[in-house]
């Protein structure tokens, strides 16, 4: 199969990590849980938590500048934000625009892209799409959660698992550089939105009294279904995304997976082909910090070596929807 040459490069990439670190055992304090079940169940010990008047744009908007500085990209040279997020800072305007105006990119269309933990490979390929059609020259795909802000904190078997902070990267065209999106794949399957969900608080069941009472506004789910889904979609998206980039798993230097449990990445690692020297975890220091794990991810891969030029990066996730997503990138 010919090897397709990269129609857009990334050229700066980002993060921001609230300071706060919660620990397993601070969780220990008011939750029937420990920091032994959490970290054997998840490989999660701590997680950033953001203060209650820091919301999603905040974070992605600081993510984005980092982005933005090391592509050398000032914010009136952004054609275009695209912004992932199962964490909005209010439901209207979208994110983005909040994200836009702190940014000062005021030539940009921005609009969000909801597809939970998948939101910034789907976001990724929405943008590929613009630049290669002509329609941008320097995108922005930014992905930020406040997950603190949508756990009900008095549910071990959830509230344990997640993290907040944000990634970002810049998109412009590759003119001829090898470096770039090489292939990408996405999936979904609304049939199995109940496995991971808010059922309230949207226009299908408006916010009342009734659905604070239930905490129905909260995330609700089935985690051992979802694992399973979890582990099979992402390691078949894998396959594809390297099939359609004309590389096997011996081409690939870095793995880097959606960050919700240890043993979800390790497993996914092991039916995808790749030996975990080759997987990038962080999901010990931050938890399951939704759309932003695998920004986050790349970002750190970046500038702690582990990735140089030339590198190829497969990156994956998976999430509620359900949605899953692989992405195979040259460095
Ligand atoms: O981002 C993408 C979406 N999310 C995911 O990918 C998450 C997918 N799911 C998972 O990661 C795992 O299923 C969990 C970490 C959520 C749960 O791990 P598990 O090994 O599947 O545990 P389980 O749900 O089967 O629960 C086992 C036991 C239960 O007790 P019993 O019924 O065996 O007595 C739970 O009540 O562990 C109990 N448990 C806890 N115990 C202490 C559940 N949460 C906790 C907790 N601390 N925090």
């Amino acid at each position: 199969m010919k090897k397709p040459s990269p129609l857009v490069e990334i050229t700066g990439t980002g993060r921001f990590l609230p300071d706060d670190i919660v620990t397993n055992d601070d969780l220990a304090e008011h939750l029937d849980t420990s920091d032994e079940w959490i970290q054997t169940r998840t490989g999660i010990r701590e997680r950033r938590i953001a203060p209650p008047d820091m919301g999603a744009a905040y974070m992605g908007a600081a993510a984005a500048r980092k982005a933005m500085e090391q592509a050398g990209v000032e914010p009136g040279e952004v054609d275009v934000i695209i912004l992932a997020t199962a964490t909005p800072d209010r439901w209207l305007p979208s994110t983005a625009c909040d994200t836009q105006a702190l940014l000062g990119c005021s030539n940009a269309v921005a609009f969000d892209v909801i597809a939970a933990c998948t939101g910034f490979i789907y976001a990724m390929s929405v943008a590929e799409c613009y630049v290669a059609a002509g329609r941008a020259e320097v995108a922005l795909v930014i992905a930020t959660e406040k997950m603190s802000s949508i756990v009900d904190w008095e549910d071990r078997s959830t509230s344990v698992l997640f993290g907040d902070g944000a990634g970002a990267v810049v998109l412009r065209p590759a003119n001829g550089s090898a470096r770039g999106i090489l292939s990408s794949h996405l999936g979904s399957n609304g049939d199995l939105a109940d496995l991971l969900y808010r059922p309230g608080g949207g226009s299908a069941v408006p916010l009342s009294q009734q659905v604070l009472d239930e905490k129905s506004h909260l995330i609700r789910m089935e985690g051992r279904e979802v694992f399973k889904h979890a582990v099979r979609c992402m390691a078949d998206s894998c396959h594809v995304a390297l099939q359609n980039a004309g590389l096997t798993v011996d081409d690939v230097q870095l793995l880097i997976p959606h960050q919700a449990n240890i043993r979800i990445i390790a497993a996914t690692a092991k039916y995808a082909g790749l030996p975990m020297e080759k997987v990038f975890v962080n999901v010990n220091r931050y938890g399951n910090m939704s759309s932003a794990t695998v920004p986050v991810a790349l970002d750190e891969a970046d500038e702690e070596g582990l990735i140089t030029p030339g590198s190829n990066v497969l990156t994956v996730a998976f999430g509620s929807g359900l949605t899953w997503g692989a992405m195979a990138l040259r460095w």
